[in-house]
């Protein structure tokens, strides 16, 4: 036995007086093991017996939880309602696409919630970078902190660094590259929604980007969007080659040529339409296929799926203000020139539409587009002009 531990010694350490030393040294240790080890049996036998004797007498005073809770583990699953209506407190997670749309997919049977909700405003911001009109959100989202909640899809590569006082600060989404015109873009405005569909207090999903600015204070926004009837998504039969000419009859029998819609990406939906985007496989793998490069998808896939699923639930316009110009393509762009305080003007007076089926004045919510060399004027012009 002693050459076996000695040869170990020398293993380790390749000095085999130096082993020989230790395990003369060593011999009484077992010993003082054994007695330190009867000890260490003795306390814990006594505390237990300790424990038990308390916990009965305890018991009998009625302040058991005191001793139970003594020995729960730190972290804990709530054990009540609030672990299904509480929403996530990081949105950072290592769900992949399917995962999450399966995830986000669930929906309640019981229309009435046994609790007290407070429906939420989603704001989805899809943008490339940073975020330059932040300031002018965080003037409008201020003291409605019940009210919304906020998502950012931006490019995986960027990584933001708003301050905790921000209204923006931790709102980032797993995101991925999307490009202008493709589904990669549809794909990120599904991640959206998906993720904010995580909250089952959001109702509304708005989708905006950096080049975005609120028109009017949140109480009208929100007031505007809990009271409508109707979900907001442009989407309108246009003849010619920007419109039905970009449809491609393969498409049919799932989208025939009248039932082909246009109209601009920035949205406002119900829970229930969102959730019926996220969970989508009869449209989707057609758009992918047969609505690639100058058909523009984005302008496409959610208003033609929509309006053949539920038209009835459609306002049929944005609350996104932009100038579409005549025998364009895209919508234009506003740039430093454009910003003054006429422009604010020339917003809000519009031509009338209908709301909840009644005329009103008041159209829009949202506006843009802007360049981003006219994003500096226009943040000062409107945090002076919008008065919020
Ligand atoms: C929002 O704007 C409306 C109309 O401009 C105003 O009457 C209302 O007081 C504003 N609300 C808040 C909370 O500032
Ligand atoms: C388009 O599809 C609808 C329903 O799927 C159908 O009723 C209609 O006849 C179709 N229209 C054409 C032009 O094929
Ligand atoms: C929106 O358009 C659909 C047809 O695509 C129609 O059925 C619906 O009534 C329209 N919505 C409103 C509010 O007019």
């Amino acid at each position: 036995m002693q050459s076996g531990v000695g040869s170990v010694g020398s293993l380790e350490d390749g000095k085999v007086p130096y082993a020989r030393t230790t395990i003369q040294s060593t011999r009484p240790l077992p010993l003082r093991l054994l007695s330190f080890l009867l000890l260490f049996l003795v306390v814990v036998s006594m505390y237990s017996f300790l424990s038990l004797y308390m916990s009965l007498f305890l018991k009998i005073q009625n302040v058991i939880p005191v001793v139970q809770s003594r020995i729960q583990p730190c972290v804990q699953e709530p054990r009540t309602l609030e672990k299904w209506i509480r929403p996530p407190s990081y949105l950072i997670h290592t769900m992949t696409d399917s995962e999450l749309f399966w995830r986000a997919s669930f929906v309640p049977r019981i229309k009435e919630y046994p609790f007290k909700r407070t429906p939420k405003i989603a704001f989805m911001f899809l943008t490339r970078g940073p975020l330059p009109m932040a300031p002018l959100w965080d003037k409008f989202f201020k003291g409605n902190e019940k009210l919304y909640s906020i998502y950012i899809h931006s490019s995986p590569s960027y990584h933001p660094d708003f301050p905790t006082s921000s209204a923006f600060y931790g709102r980032q989404i797993p995101s991925q590259d999307t490009e202008w015109g493709m589904m990669s873009l549809c794909d990120g405005e599904r991640r959206l929604l998906a993720n904010a569909l995580l909250d089952i207090s959001n109702e509304w999903f708005v989708l905006l980007s950096e080049a975005c600015i609120p028109l009017k204070n949140f109480s009208i926004v929100y007031e505007y969007i809990s009271r409508s009837r109707f979900s907001f998504i442009g989407a309108f039969d246009e003849p010619g080659q920007y419109g039905r000419g970009r449809y491609n009859e393969k498409m049919s029998p799932e989208v025939n040529l009248t039932e082909w819609r246009k109209g601009s990406q920035w949205f406002e939906l119900s829970r229930k339409l969102a959730v019926d985007i996220v969970q989508d496989s009869v449209y989707y793998p057609k758009f992918k296929q047969f609505c690639r490069a100058l058909c523009y998808v984005d302008e496409h896939y959610f208003q033609t799926m929509l309006s053949i699923q539920s038209p009835h639930l459609l306002a049929n316009r944005s609350l996104t203000w932009v100038v579409w110009p005549r025998h364009k393509p895209h919508p234009a762009t506003f740039g430093k020139a454009d910003i003054n305080e006429n422009f604010f003007k020339k917003i809000s007076e519009g031509k009338p539409c209908t709301y909840n089926n009644q005329l009103t004045s008041l159209c829009f919510l949202f506006a843009r587009k802007f360049a981003p060399s006219s994003l500096e004027p226009l943040l000062e012009h409107s945090l002076e002009y919008l008065g919020f």
